[in-house]
């Protein structure tokens, strides 16, 4: 009995070490964690349960016969985070350079089912280099079903995906159809063809890491949500991201107790929409101000960031913000925001998590770049996911709300659930300038009577009364209350039901 268990012993030992001392020393000289080493951290101590530690790759060609090693390039289980269960994947790069075959992609498909079964969130930790090239289309087999899983639990289950090393060609699909990507900056990158096709299809001189790096993502494509400097940093903030979310879509996120009194009244903030309308502020000011503790965990915030995104919790429950900024193009929504804003609506819409939007909007960003780049249908988007959105929708109007824009960024007409302007706003078509040069065209010459014709439009419409006279907005609040009164209309909502019609599903402009 004991040689048998002493059998067992040996038999984890050899798995552990996956590709050995040296690839594993030289992960580490790479500034990298081993897989495992990822998974300690990034799960509760001593909370894994391993699953398929013994499965090998079935291939024989190109030399492939008698070189198995156990668990065969990747680490799968769950755990827990914050003691709720979550299941993992991690590559192991030290094991055929993390590359997937066939048996490596049933691993990751096993617990993505039970993750779909017992309702629990999926966290991909990606380093690989790519499809296993001697399984030629084994592999690529292997992807797609991780692909179909990654589109059948979207929705159901949250799922992350951290990019520490390579992952490049049909790699990427997996994780773009994740919840949310992280990245760790100079050692990981993400792209459908590497700079040697690039050099030779586009004559462009790039390298990984301009192509496909965490900046190069964070920043200009918006693929990744966020970039860290390490593995560590990624994974802490992995645990802090969890922690924000439902375990699915059945459940709610989990309440953290808090000191911050729901009713904090905040007086700096009766001064900080400018006296001038043109002069810009920071929105994140407003955000930080009003929930709990400060604590505002922000998405994407290098990339379209006329718009601001990310989680906080009012009260102790998990809200997502979305707020535009004037700080950037005069907080203008163009193609990037809209898209990067109804991402992130239907994923609260989609697990339970309440949507507050701070509006300070002066309309969509013209040009022939937005125009010819599709600003109708990616504006749509944000549009269609307020529209369709169920969740509870508290909406604060804190200066411009004008044009479309006003109409989009979840206004009663979308069914907001509460609206509320500060004093300062200006709910109208457009800006007082703009509307008395069209409706005056021709006392244009007289620059007296536009004078006299604009304070008279600003005087009408510059303000949140008229809106507030039609009930589309429900109050106007003192800025010093916006806490209190956001956290009391939360409570009042916590129990809403509404349901959209059946369909199969929607048609989203895409
Ligand atoms: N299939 C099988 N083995 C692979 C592999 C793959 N797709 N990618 C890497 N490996 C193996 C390497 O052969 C090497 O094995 P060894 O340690 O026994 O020598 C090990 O993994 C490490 O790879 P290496 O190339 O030494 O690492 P690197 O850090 O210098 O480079 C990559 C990493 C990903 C850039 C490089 O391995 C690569 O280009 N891989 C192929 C990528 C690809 O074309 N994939 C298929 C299409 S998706």
């Amino acid at each position: 009995m004991y040689d048998i268990i002493r059998q067992l012993d040996e038999k984890r030992a050899a798995a552990r070490l996956g590709g050995g001392e040296k690839r594993i020393a030289a992960q580490h000289a790479k500034g990298k964690l081993t897989a495992r080493e990822r998974i300690e951290l990034l799960l509760d101590p001593g909370s894994f349960e391993e699953w398929d530690m013994f499965k090998g790759h079935r291939c024989t060609d190109f030399g492939m016969a008698g070189q198995s090693v156990p668990g065969d390039g990747v680490v799968t289980g769950y755990g827990t985070v914050n003691g709720r269960v979550m299941f993992v994947f991690s590559q192991d790069f030290t094991v055929f350079g993390g590359s997937l075959s066939e048996a490596h992609a049933e691993k990751i498909c096993k617990i993505m089912d039970h993750a779909m079964k017992v309702g629990a969130p999926v966290i991909g930790l990606n380093d690989s280099g790519g499809a296993r090239i001697q399984e030629g289309v084994a592999s690529l087999g292997g992807y797609a079903d991780v692909f179909q899983r990654n589109v059948l639990a979207s929705g159901v289950i949250p799922q992350v995906s951290l990019i520490m090393g390579p992952c490049a060609g049909g790699a990427v699909y997996s994780p773009a159809m994740t919840d949310f990507i992280f990245m760790v900056k100079d050692s990981s990158y993400m792209f459908v063809t590497g700079p040697e096709v690039v050099r030779t299809v586009t004559h462009e001189e790039v390298t990984a890491e301009e192509l496909g790096g965490a900046v190069t993502h964070s920043s200009r494509s918006g693929v990744a949500d966020l970039a860290f400097e390490n593995d560590v940093e990624a994974l802490m903030m992995t645990r802090r991201l969890l922690g924000f979310l439902p375990s699915c879509n059945k459940a709610k996120p989990p309440t953290v107790p808090t000191e911050d009194t729901p009713d904090r009244i905040e007086m700096s903030l009766d001064t900080l929409v400018p006296e001038s309308p043109n002069k810009p502020y920071d929105i994140k000011e407003l955000i930080a101000k009003v929930v709990d503790e400060r604590d505002f965990f922000e998405l994407m915030p290098d990339h379209a960031r006329n718009i601001v995104i990310g989680f906080g919790r009012m009260d102790g429950e998990s809200v997502g913000f979305v707020a535009n900024q004037p700080l950037v193009l005069a907080g203008c929504l163009d193609i990037k925001s809209a898209i990067k804003a109804a991402r992130f609506v239907r994923f609260c819409d989609a697990f339970n998590i309440p949507i507050v939007t701070f509006v300070d909007v002066p309309g969509f960003m013209p040009g022939t770049a937005q125009e010819y780049g599709g600003i109708i249908k990616h504006g749509a988007k944000l549009l269609y996911a307020y529209a369709e959105c169920t969740v509870p929708k508290v909406t604060v109007i804190t200066r411009k709300a004008y044009g479309g824009a006003y109409d989009v960024m979840s206004s009663k007409h979308l069914r907001g659930d509460v609206n509320f302007a500060w004093p300062s706003a200006e709910i109208a078509v457009m800006g007082p300038k703009g509307a008395v040069e069209i409706i005056f065209r021709e006392e244009k010459s007289d620059p007296g009577r536009i004078a006299a014709r604009e304070k008279e439009y600003k005087e009408k419409f510059a303000n949140p009364f008229i809106a507030g006279h039609r009930g589309f907005i429900d109050d106007v609040i003192m800025p010093h209350e916006t806490r209190k009164r956001i956290c009391r209309s939360l409570a009042m909502l916590r129990h809403k039901q509404l349901e959209n019609p059946w369909r199969k599903h929607g048609n989203i402009p895409l």
